[in-house]
């Protein structure tokens, strides 16, 4: 089984599923890949973010009900892909992931952000933070990695660039990053049905070949679980 923490499977809020429909089918996907849960991550302070916070918790609503109409049997969550913007502060209980301490923080991939004080600051506001598609950055270094996972942060891999699908990022990179153990959490960052789909059982299926079953359910299972288990509070 998976648990998929970061997805934007919530409809037109982003450049991720555009109606309804899609992304009932994203969720179809999801299940018959074998994903129990997932957390519904729409983009915020960044471009692609197209409608206030008030309509995330709208939409989660109504997808989360179509879902139990149409008999998808799959736990939705809301949380939120945070975009690191200097000049912004984020109301980080207001985003953090199901309404936990663990929040899901993206970078710039062009501009180097200052990732090591940034999550310096987030741990200091007592949350986890999750740094997104951290493959994706070309100024994040291993020893970068290692020193915000000193920190306290974790780190999470797009399935797609294990793949070798992310024409950004060279597949032995997450590999080899996967092979020092420098891995938290892998998720689809999943943006629609035919393209950028939810994917975990394919990469899943892709890594057997090459790690222990515990590290496999660690990364797709076990510590996703750990984010939904300290759940506190719920809508
Ligand atoms: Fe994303």
């Amino acid at each position: 089984m998976f648990i998929d923490i970061h997805t934007h499977i919530m409809f037109d809020v982003d450049d991720g599923s555009q109606d309804m429909e899609t992304s009932l089918l994203m969720l179809q996907k999801e299940v018959s890949d074998g994903t129990e849960a997932v957390i519904l991550t729409p983009h915020v302070q960044s471009r692609p973010q197209k409608v206030e916070r008030s309509v995330h918790h709208e939409r989660f609503l109504e997808l989360k009900k179509r879902a139990e109409e149409e008999g998808i049997k799959i736990d939705l969550y809301l949380g939120a892909e945070v975009l690191y913007r200097s000049h912004l502060e984020p109301d980080w209980n207001e985003l953090a992931l199901a309404g936990t301490k663990y929040v899901l923080l993206e970078f710039s991939m062009q501009e180097h952000s200052p990732v090591e004080d940034v999550v310096y600051d987030v741990t200091r506001m007592r949350f986890i933070p999750i740094v997104a598609h951290v493959e994706r950055y070309p100024y994040v270094d291993f020893d970068l990695m290692r020193r915000i996972k000193d920190l306290g942060a974790w780190i999470q891999v797009n399935a797609t660039s294990i793949l070798g699908l992310d024409k950004k990022v060279h597949k032995k990179h997450p590999m080899k990053m996967l092979k020092e153990g420098l891995v938290d959490v892998i998720a689809s960052d999943t943006h629609h049905i035919t393209y950028r789909e939810p994917n975990l059982l394919d990469c899943y299926t892709y890594l057997k070949k090459y790690f222990p079953q515990e590290e496999l359910d660690a990364w797709f299972y076990t510590n996703p679980k750990k984010i939904l288990s300290s759940i506190t509070k719920q809508e």
